[in-house]
């Protein structure tokens, strides 16, 4: 987002939309705030021309000048508009295709997205009138995001209270996505495999699940139908995706094998154990001698197996490398038979396990490489999907 839109109208929860100003600002995009006169009753405009460091408009006429319409000229090049909160009034007007302040008429004007969060009391959010004219605003095109069931201003309980500006942010980044997945089958594999030892010990790695998990909720949110393959983690698998656990290596394999067949896309993201035990003990192991061995024996590898029968699907694969890293990624696509690998050294800060956080190459089968700079697992799973739309 380059540049936001943000309406506000009169509302209590106009003080968090303050919050959402900032966000937008620390994103990097330019805010230009529209408020209601009524929002001006609730907080002051000089609140967000100072955390915008843009003009507030309220007036129709007041920045006008000689060459320019202002309700045009502030939609020039915006990527959405947001009006949060949307008051019952205002949602009216905008259904009716009123135009009686710059808010109203600037709506009538926007080409780009338009995010409605509405924000009232329990009972005329319910009002028939109230959903009514939200439903004429989803089909004219605006996303409308739910309020929150939560304790009200007015001090009932019940759905009305604008979310976190945390969450609208999160619901407006998604709702810009472009939806260039759609209905596209996809398989992720995420998190470490364990490999018991005996009922309370095993062998595994710090993975922590986080880059498949971000690369999953990026597929969803780009139309993907998306199989989540997981080992043990912590994290909550995003909604709308299907999720299967897996603890072993086998698991893994099973799982991938079975729900792989008719997916076109399948990144392995998952830190696999390549070996286990050989032996599990039924009981817990005693310590009884001053040394111990264990024997391993060496597990499928799940990404070459997919590699042999690949036909016209994309494999992707991850690399996680203390040396050597771009050869023995390209060792690794190569005898796997890929199409991408995704390759960081884990000997860089920032990089690798259990950080939010990492910095990758990725190298395709004609030996590209791109390099990419530290980001945050969120933001480099859309990366990895940019680049792969150009396979698609
Ligand atoms: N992988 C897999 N099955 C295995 C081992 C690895 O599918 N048994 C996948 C991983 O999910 C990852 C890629 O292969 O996408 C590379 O994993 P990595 O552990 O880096 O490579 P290995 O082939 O195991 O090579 P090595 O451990 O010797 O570096």
């Amino acid at each position: 987002m380059k540049k936001v839109v943000l309406g506000v109208t009169g509302g209590i929860a106009a003080y968090k939309a303050a919050e959402l100003a900032r966000l937008f600002v620390r994103s990097g995009a330019g805010v230009h705030v529209v408020m209601t006169p009524a929002a001006t009753e609730f907080i002051a405009p000089l609140t967000f021309q100072t955390l915008t460091g843009n003009p507030v408009y309220i007036n129709m006429y007041a920045h006008r000048r000689e060459e320019k319409i202002q309700h045009i000229d502030l939609l020039k090049d915006t990527d959405v508009v947001v009006i949060a909160p949307a008051s019952a009034n205002t949602i009216a007007k905008m259904a009716q295709g009123l135009a009686d302040n710059l808010l109203t008429t600037l709506y009538l004007a926007a080409c780009c997205p338009v995010v409605v969060v509405p924000s009232m009391n329990v009972d005329m959010y319910k009002h028939r009138a109230v959903q009514d004219n939200l439903q004429k605003l989803s089909e004219h095109g605006c996303q409308v995001m739910d309020p929150e069931a939560g304790e009200l201003a007015c001090g009932v309980y019940g759905r009305g209270r604008m979310p976190e500006p945390a969450d609208i942010f999160a619901f407006i980044s998604e709702a810009l996505r472009p939806k260039d997945f759609t209905g596209l089958k996809t398989l992720v594999s995420a998190g470490p495999t364990r490999e018991p030892l005996d009922p309370v010990r095993f062998l595994s790695n710090p993975s922590t699940g986080l880059m498949g998990y971000a690369l999953a909720r990026a597929l969803k949110e780009r139309g993907a139908e998306v199989v989540l393959i997981s080992g043990r983690t912590h994290l909550q698998a995003p909604s709308g995706i299907k999720k299967i656990d897996v603890t072993t290596t086998e698991e893994m394999f099973d799982a991938v094998m079975d729900y792989s067949r008719d997916c076109r896309l399948i990144i392995k993201a998952a830190a696999v154990s390549d070996y286990r035990p050989l032996n599990v003990s039924e009981h817990k192991i005693k310590k009884n001698s001053a040394m111990a061995t264990i024997e391993l024996v060496k597990n499928r590898d799940i990404l070459f197996e997919l590699g042999k029968n690949k036909g016209d699907r994309i494999l992707v694969g991850f690399a996680a490398e203390t040396e050597d890293v771009y050869d023995n990624a390209q060792q690794k696509l190569t005898r796997k038979n890929l199409d991408l690998i995704i390759v960081n050294n884990l000997k860089e800060p920032g990089a690798g396990f259990a950080v939010p956080t990492n910095r990758v190459s990725l190298i395709d089968r004609s030996g590209e490489v791109e390099d990419l700079p530290l980001m945050e697992k969120a933001e480099l799973a859309h990366h990895i999907l940019d680049r792969i739309t150009r396979m698609l």
